[in-house]
């Protein structure tokens, strides 16, 4: 990647999902670059196409036109397999919902990816030990989603994603299902993996809350990324910055 190439770069990004006769234009020509090391957070109404624009910069879906680069490679001519493989090994995903096997205790969910990458079983357990550990479950390894709060169990869903050592987390309103102290706790936790471990962190929320935790903020409308905070969102989040965002 050369020196200065974003890590991360959309350009005129479309996608028109269609259901039988009906089309949904989600993203309407969205352009976007993070550089490494960033912690940018999209904030915009339900519908307003985040998860969709999330799902393109993780490789989980094509645009229907545009392009997406993650460092300076073209993603969206990529095959299949090298999209997974972009996914297993440069992308960390968390959602909303965590999405965790619910028979698999906590350490078993994070040596998942590493499984799949191939790690052998002994260094993958004490990866995923010190995992753990890092986002405070030290110990909660061998309980199951049934038995951890919500919280813990967005904390195994980072570590997870973490697994293979991704240069980019994109959470989907990661926060999304927890209470407000929670909540700060995983915004904190996401905050610190950014500057501790220096992953470029994307965040999806509609929580001013989360997006006052990152160092740049998007507003998405209608599919597209709006060049200053919207009047209906000033004055109310102050550590908003408008005018510092834009994409
Ligand atoms: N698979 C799909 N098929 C058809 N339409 C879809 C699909 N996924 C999303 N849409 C539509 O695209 C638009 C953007 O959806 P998206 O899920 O990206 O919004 P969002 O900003 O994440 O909303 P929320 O805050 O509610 O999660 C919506 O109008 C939605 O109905
Ligand atoms: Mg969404």
């Amino acid at each position: 990647m050369a020196g200065d190439e974003p890590l991360i770069k959309l350009m005129d990004v479309h996608k028109i999902y269609k259901l039988g006769e009906v089309k949904v234009h989600a993203l309407r020509g969205v352009n976007l670059e993070v550089k490494k090391g960033e912690f940018v957070a999209i904030v915009g109404p339900s519908g307003s196409g985040k998860s969709t624009l999330l799902n393109m910069i993780g490789a989980m879906d094509r645009p229907t036109k545009g392009k997406v680069f993650i460092e300076g490679r073209d993603i969206t001519n990529m095959s299949d397999k090298e999209r997974a493989a972009l996914r297993l090994h440069k992308i960390g995903f968390v959602f909303q919902q965590y999405y965790l096997i619910p028979w698999l205790p906590a350490i078993k969910s994070v040596e998942v990816p590493m499984m799949i990458a191939g790690v052998p079983p002994a260094e993958r357990r004490k990866k995923a030990e010190a995992l753990l550990r890092e986002v405070g479950l030290g110990d909660r390894m061998y309980h199951r989603p049934s038995e951890l709060s919500g919280g813990e169990q967005q904390r195994v869903a980072i570590a997870r994603a973490l697994a293979n050592d991704p240069e980019i987390l994109l959470a989907d309103e990661p926060t999304g299902n927890l209470d407000t102290k929670t909540g700060a706790e995983i915004v904190a936790l996401i905050r610190r993996l950014n500057e501790e471990r220096g992953v470029t962190c994307v965040v999806v929320t509609h929580d001013l809350e989360v997006a006052a935790a990152a160092k740049r903020v998007l507003y998405l409308r209608d599919g597209r990324i709006l060049p200053r905070a919207p009047p209906t969102m000033l004055g109310k989040e102050k550590a908003l910055r408008p005018g510092e965002e834009g994409g």
